[in-house]
């Protein structure tokens, strides 16, 4: 019996090792890793430069809070900041922190300035912005919300895609909007990029704030750095995490200047973010990703997954209703709930990938390594279960 609590369904599969593309299990079996530990371990597994220097940082420091100067923390900052709209950085070890901290910059923003009735905040249905009582509260679907009452109240949910019902719901309490560019978690959709259009310029006219939810969608995954930068559309607050480390727990929320001024020494903190070891792999991986032609490999891979895909679609349109979203974060939905058994399947065949949606959408999200060797792998074996399973 196992002593974990029991809030996932997982593949009973002990796996040991990681190496690239590849994990390996107890008895030496080898996957083709598309699942990236949920859109992670973007530079693969055990990448040999981070490994080299998270090694190098472990003999000279771990940790010493943030009542300390940190120099790799303010080189990241500096790097990420010249790389952004933003002019200020703070560090986390989880996406949902960043969440938090976000929720914080807005609504303290507004009480400096002494408009303390400005404090709702308008989010989407169907994001997710991750498992604490606030994040819940600002997104998740009913079943992650489920039995967690009292939520918190201030937050005010808006069908995607219709900035008439987002326009309706602004008032004189509206603090900010925040949105996943992809929704991810909630099934892989893209929100038009009209509509984000539509969406900055509301919040620009009203003068609120928008925050941007790039902890899944960010860093690599859609060809550039973040998303905002493929579409053009500059938020005020940005939060992220997931690739930051490549699997070391790092995460951060993005700001403008005015925003961060609100906050002052004794408002907000955390003990491990943005720690030395944190920041070194931060660092790590950041000069990975900045290298000459990384994102242009990113983006020519993602064409080839999207036209393997779209094939697979074709061949199974009886069973595959769409196959949506960007870059190397791809969803297959299903006309019937069987992702588990496709999933499941493709795992024994030796890939690993996810599910999401209620069993509808199988998710696609390799480390932005993979090459076309590797998509033709996956997709024939998703070929094959997709096959054997309808
Ligand atoms: C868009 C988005 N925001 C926030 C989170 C929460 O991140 P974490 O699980 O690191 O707390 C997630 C996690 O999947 C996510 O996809």
């Amino acid at each position: 019996m196992s002593h974990i609590v029991n809030s996932y369904n997982r593949l009973k599969i002990p796996i040991i090792r990681g190496e690239g593309m590849y994990l390996f299990d107890q008895g030496g079996k080898k996957y083709l890793d598309f699942a990236a530990g949920i859109a992670t371990t973007s530079l693969g597994h055990c990448h040999p430069y981070i490994v080299e220097k998270l090694k190098e940082q472990l003999d000279s420091l771990w940790h010493c809070s943030n009542l300390l100067t940190i120099p790799q923390q303010a080189l990241l900052a500096e790097r990420l900041v010249s790389l952004t709209f933003a002019d200020k950085i703070f560090f986390y070890s989880s996406g949902l922190e960043a969440t938090e901290a976000a929720i914080k910059f807005i609504r303290r923003y507004f009480y400096i300035k002494g408009r303390k009735k400005r404090n709702r905040i308008i989010t989407i249905e169907g994001g997710f912005h991750g498992r604490s009582i606030a994040a819940i509260s600002a997104g998740g679907n009913e079943r992650s919300r489920e039995g967690f009452a009292p939520l918190l109240s201030g937050f005010d949910k808006v069908p995607k895609n219709n900035i008439q019902a987002l326009e309706e719901k602004i008032s004189d309490e509206t603090a900010a909007v925040f949105l996943e560019p992809i929704q991810s978690e909630g099934g892989v959709y893209s929100l038009d990029v009209e509509y984000l259009q539509q969406v900055r310029q509301v919040t620009k006219d009203q003068g609120i704030i928008l925050c941007f939810d790039e902890v899944q969608c960010g860093y690599g995954r859609i060809g550039s750095l973040f998303h905002y930068q493929n579409i053009g559309i500059e938020p005020d607050i940005l939060t992220c995490a997931k690739a930051m480390g490549n699997g070391f727990p790092i995460a951060a929320c993005l700001t403008k200047d005015y925003i961060a001024e609100a906050i002052t020494p004794g408002t907000h903190g955390s003990t491990y973010g943005g720690n030395p070891l944190a920041m070194t792999v931060g660092n790590a991986v950041l000069d990975i990703m900045l290298k000459e032609g990384f994102f242009t490999h990113v983006q020519k891979v993602s064409k080839y997954l999207r036209k393997k895909l779209l094939y697979l679609a074709e061949k199974f349109s009886k069973k595959v209703l769409e196959v949506r979203g960007e870059g190397l974060l791809i969803g297959i939905e299903l006309k019937s709930p069987i992702a588990d058994k496709i999933v499941d399947q493709c795992c024994s065949k030796g890939l690993m990938l996810t599910k999401i949606l209620n069993n509808r959408v199988i998710r696609v999200t390799p480390p932005l390594i993979v090459k076309n060797e590797h998509i033709d792998i996956a997709c024939d074996i998703l070929y094959d279960s997709i096959a054997s399973n309808f």
